[in-house]
């Protein structure tokens, strides 16, 4: 069995410390609908890990609006998809065996919403070219939401909710 790559190890011990505060806390969550890419939407040339960064947190319950079309470079039709791939190594490599397509190339017209109902990461990517927008595009969001809840711990608007008393 391989060795854990330090980062893998990371994600892991992130997701156990997440699991175990899900039991934690419960309520109802309002739902935000995110543009991915914001006014660029889902497209190759798009640094959606800084994208990611600048836009965090992401909360269990939001949903992801993935927004692409068809183009055209001379004869050929270049077009994009969303795939969500099976693990952090998977989204290092951008290898999509074991991916699931989320949204085909005819899905980004009028936007695709993608619900991060559950308090996991989400690894997706566009797998056009054969990897080719993965790995060049980078055409790859890594998502983790947390929970609403943890709002008091990010530096924003103070509330009176009683679950973290
Ligand atoms: C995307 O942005 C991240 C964070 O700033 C950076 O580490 C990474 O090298 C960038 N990737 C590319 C392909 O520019
Ligand atoms: C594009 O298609 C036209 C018509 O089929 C063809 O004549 C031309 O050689 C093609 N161009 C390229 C770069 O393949
Ligand atoms: C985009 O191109 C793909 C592959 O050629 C095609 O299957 C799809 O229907 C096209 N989508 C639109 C909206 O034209
Ligand atoms: C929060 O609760 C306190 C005490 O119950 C109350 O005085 C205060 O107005 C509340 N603040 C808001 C923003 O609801």
């Amino acid at each position: 069995m391989a060795v854990l790559s330090t980062s893998k190890k990371l994600l892991l011990l992130l997701t156990i410390v997440l699991l175990a505060l899900a039991s934690i806390s419960h309520g109802s969550l309002p739902l935000t609908e995110i543009k991915v890419g914001g006014e660029f939407g889902w497209k190759y040339g798009v640094n959606y890990t800084e994208w990611a960064m600048n836009t965090a947190p992401f909360y269990v319950g939001d949903s992801l609006g993935f927004y692409y079309k068809n183009s055209s470079l001379g004869n050929f039709t270049i077009y994009h998809n969303v795939h969500l791939l099976r693990d952090f190594e998977h989204f290092l490599n951008c290898d999509f065996s074991d991916s699931y397509e989320v949204a085909d190339s005819s899905q980004g017209e009028g936007g695709f919403e993608f619900i991060l109902s559950e308090l996991r990461p989400y690894f997706f990517a566009c797998d056009a070219g054969e990897g080719f927008h993965c790995r060049n595009g980078p055409m790859k969001l890594l998502v983790m939401p947390i929970l609403r809840s943890w709002i008091p711990f990010v530096p924003c608007k103070p509330d009176n909710s009683t679950d973290l008393v």
